[in-house]
């Protein structure tokens, strides 16, 4: 079987769910191609099997992510296809299974199994991130899931991820949140972006952010605003 694989990922963790999948592929006898979306690389349409990762961004997918799969073409013969979006907590994913399914579904693209894998946190504009240990262990669990899934796509089990309010707010809450944040949070917090004493101004980020959206300003991070 031959199985392409297409990831969006700011720091990493959808990149190393959908690396995860492709060793297991891999192993299995498979072949397997993993790329980014941002390589502008078409999906080979002989592909058997084709499979995304992306993070949530605010209860829906990147823009970036949205753009891309609106932008795919219409397969011409449907091609099974999952999809595993990575959130910093899995009761938090809101839509962005939920859309990313239906883009999917009107490119002729049939989708058997979405799930959502908790990684770590990394909205560090609004939320603490956990600390390096925390952040190892959830990744170790969000590796073992990965295998899992993979394991359960080759063999054949369907899977849907289902929509849920997250459990710590009300619906009108999650609403309030979710167009607040599409509509103005998105398009702003990115210029509150900030690293703490723990940055050590390798420049790291700046060389691989995949949006070209950080700057090092005074040996420091900083959003890029050209
Ligand atoms: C702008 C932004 C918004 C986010 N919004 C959510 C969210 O609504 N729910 C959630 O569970 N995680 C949220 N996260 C956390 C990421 O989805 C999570 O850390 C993801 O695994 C990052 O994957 P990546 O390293 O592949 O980019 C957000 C992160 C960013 C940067």
């Amino acid at each position: 079987m031959n199985v392409a694989l297409k990831y969006f990922s700011g720091t990493g963790n959808s990149y190393k769910i959908l690396d995860t999948c492709k060793e297991i592929f891999i192993q299995n006898g498979n072949k397997a191609t993993l790329s980014s979306i941002t390589d502008k690389s078409n999906i080979n349409e002989e592909a058997d099997l084709i499979g995304f990762c992306f993070p949530v961004y605010a209860f829906g997918i990147p823009r970036i992510c949205r753009k891309y799969l609106l932008n795919l073409p219409i397969f011409k013969s449907p091609i099974n296809t999952f999809i595993l979006i990575t959130a910093g907590d899995s009761d938090e994913s809101g839509f962005s299974v939920k859309e990313s399914t239906e883009i999917l579904k009107k490119k002729r693209l049939n989708v058997t199994y979405s799930k959502v894998i908790q990684m770590p946190i990394n909205w560090t504009v609004l939320m603490n991130p956990p600390s390096k240990e925390e952040a190892q262990l959830i990744i170790n669990t969000g590796v073992i899931n990965a295998k899992e899934i993979a394991q359960d796509i080759l063999d054949g089990v369907l899977h849907h991820h289902a929509f849920n309010y997250p459990s710590t707010y009300s619906k009108f809450a999650f609403y309030k949140d979710y167009y607040l944040f599409k509509w103005l949070g998105v398009s702003n917090f990115w210029k509150d972006f900030r690293t703490d004493e723990t940055c050590d101004s390798c420049g790291l980020c700046e060389k691989i952010c995949p949006t070209d959206s950080i700057q090092i300003a005074d040996n420091k991070p900083n959003p890029n605003i050209s």
